[in-house]
């Protein structure tokens, strides 16, 4: 079984969304046995944002080995931070990467069809405003959206919100998104 983890913030040591992250690659890491994990870390290895030249086959190799990652993952835990109501470019420039057409998703005489379905995806959100269910969050919504749109309907939010307001609050809502990481389900390998 795969497991790709991803983590987009800039923050380093100082980032919830790495925080939280870590912790659920950790849990599902002591259940499932033999576990294959692969990190990516999108800050300290940014990929090269989708431009005509990346179209034309400009950095065709390096587009290709994130499919893959991607089409081989069975759980994605996903570091997105929120950066100016939505994610870090850097983690928008990964998934232009992995939403291709005909690989990802196809569109029918029906309408759209993910073709990315059967994995899990579990996203650590974190952000220094509180915006669940406000019209303020361009993040969440935005990557419900995404891996849905692929054909992933298993995806689930590990939540930090407020952290800006006070320590206090940083604090709490650290615990909080914590204790409220789902177990990990064991899938076939
Ligand atoms: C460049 C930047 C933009 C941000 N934009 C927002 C924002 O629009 N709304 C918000 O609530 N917090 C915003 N924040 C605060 C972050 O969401 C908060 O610091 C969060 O903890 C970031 O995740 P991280 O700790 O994993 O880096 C921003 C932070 C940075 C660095």
């Amino acid at each position: 079984m795969k497991l790709l983890h991803i983590d987009s913030s800039a923050l380093g040591a100082q980032s919830v969304s790495r925080e939280l992250s870590a912790a659920i690659v950790a849990r599902w890491a002591d259940t499932v046995p033999g576990l294959e994990v692969i990190h990516r870390d999108l800050d300290s290895e940014p990929l090269p944002h989708l431009t005509g030249k990346s179209l034309a086959g400009a950095d065709a190799d390096e587009a290709a080995r994130t499919l893959a990652q991607f089409q081989q993952a069975d759980v994605l835990v996903i570091g997105a931070p929120m950066y100016n109501f939505s994610v870090p470019s850097t983690l928008k420039a990964w998934i232009d990467r992995i939403a291709v057409a005909g690989k990802t998703f196809r569109y029918t005489e029906n309408g759209p069809e993910g073709l990315a379905g059967g994995k899990t995806v579990i996203i650590a959100s974190a952000r220094g405003g509180i915006h669940s269910n406000a019209p303020t969050d361009f993040q969440e919504p935005f990557l419900r959206q995404v891996f849905g749109f692929l054909g992933i309907t298993d995806i689930h939010f590990v939540r930090a919100e407020g952290i800006a307001y006070s320590p206090q609050h940083r604090t709490d809502a650290i615990a909080a998104a914590l204790a409220s990481i789902p177990a990990p389900l064991r899938k076939a390998a």
